[in-house]
């Protein structure tokens, strides 16, 4: 595709508007010569700018990032709010009453989706549980030393998520699937899964919005219900991303 994208007319290349394009819009050319907007390639200085261009590498490297990042975290969410919604019944009755209270029969849309408080908190409930990464890393920049432990210059430093998410010094009765503690505020530091500071999801807003449109038409036209071989406590594979070591089965009934 960026073989085919390099090869479109001027014209062609305006009509696109998708992500794709952005980054071959910043590509590099073959020999590293200027583009075409007067920028110098390959970061070198330009008078008192340096602007920064991309390799077809890293363009490859950023499209895997995003199908990583973006469809497998938004399906585990999806996966691990049905299963919550399976055991918690009155939670899945209330979120389906606000879905039928505050959009009657209208389509789900980036506009009215912001009525949808209590699915809102649901979707963070089952994040704060279920976080799909379930560590964020980073680099120290500089030595520093926190609580007596020194942290030196290069080094990695894990921060686990899904354990902070479920200590209960930050969250009374962790384990408890309860949406409604959403409602209080909290320290923003305690809950992190869509991480933090700069260097944090770019893709969140895109992957609540998707969340919730799918779960008002699923939510919608079918129920979930736990069957006799549904795991009371899931456990999961041992990975950077949470997932399940068992297949989570469900029973799902047509509303009528
Ligand atoms: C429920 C869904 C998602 C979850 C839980 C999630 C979680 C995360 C987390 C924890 C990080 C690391 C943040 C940090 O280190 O502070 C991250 C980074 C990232 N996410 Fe997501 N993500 C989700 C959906 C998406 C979607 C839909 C996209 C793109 C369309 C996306 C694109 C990215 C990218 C590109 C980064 C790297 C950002 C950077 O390094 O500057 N994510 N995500």
């Amino acid at each position: 595709m960026i073989k085919q994208r390099q090869n479109d007319s001027k014209e062609i290349r305006e009509q696109r508007v998708d992500f794709l394009q952005l980054l071959v819009d910043a590509e590099i050319t073959d020999n590293g010569a200027k583009q075409e907007n007067g920028d110098t390639a390959s970061g070198e200085a330009m008078g008192k700018h340096t602007v920064r261009r991309l390799t077809t590498d890293e363009i490859v490297g950023q499209g895997t990032l995003f199908f990583i990042a973006g469809y497998e975290t938004t399906a585990s969410t999806l996966t691990f709010a049905s299963y919550n919604l399976a055991m918690n019944p009155d939670v899945q009755e209330k979120a389906y009453n606000e879905i039928r209270e505050m959009l009657g029969n209208e389509e789900p849309n980036y506009d009215n989706i912001g009525k949808l408080k209590y699915l809102d908190n649901v979707i963070s409930e089952t994040l704060r549980l279920y976080p799909p990464v379930i560590a964020l890393s980073r680099r120290a920049s500089e030595n520093i030393k926190i609580k007596g432990v020194t942290i030196y210059e290069g080094q990695t430093v894990f921060v686990p998520t899904i354990a902070l998410q479920r200590d209960p010094r930050l969250f009374k009765d962790p384990h408890s699937f309860k949406p409604e503690r959403h409602e209080e505020t909290s320290n923003p530091l305690s809950f992190l899964a869509f991480g933090y500071g700069p260097r944090n999801c770019i893709g969140m807003r895109l992957a609540l919005v998707e969340a919730k449109i799918a779960l008002v038409h699923v939510l919608r036209a079918v129920k979930f219900e736990r069957r006799p071989d549904t795991q009371e406590v899931l456990t999961f594979k041992v990975s950077n991303f949470l997932q399940p070591e068992k297949d989570i089965k469900l029973k799902v009934s047509p509303r009528c």
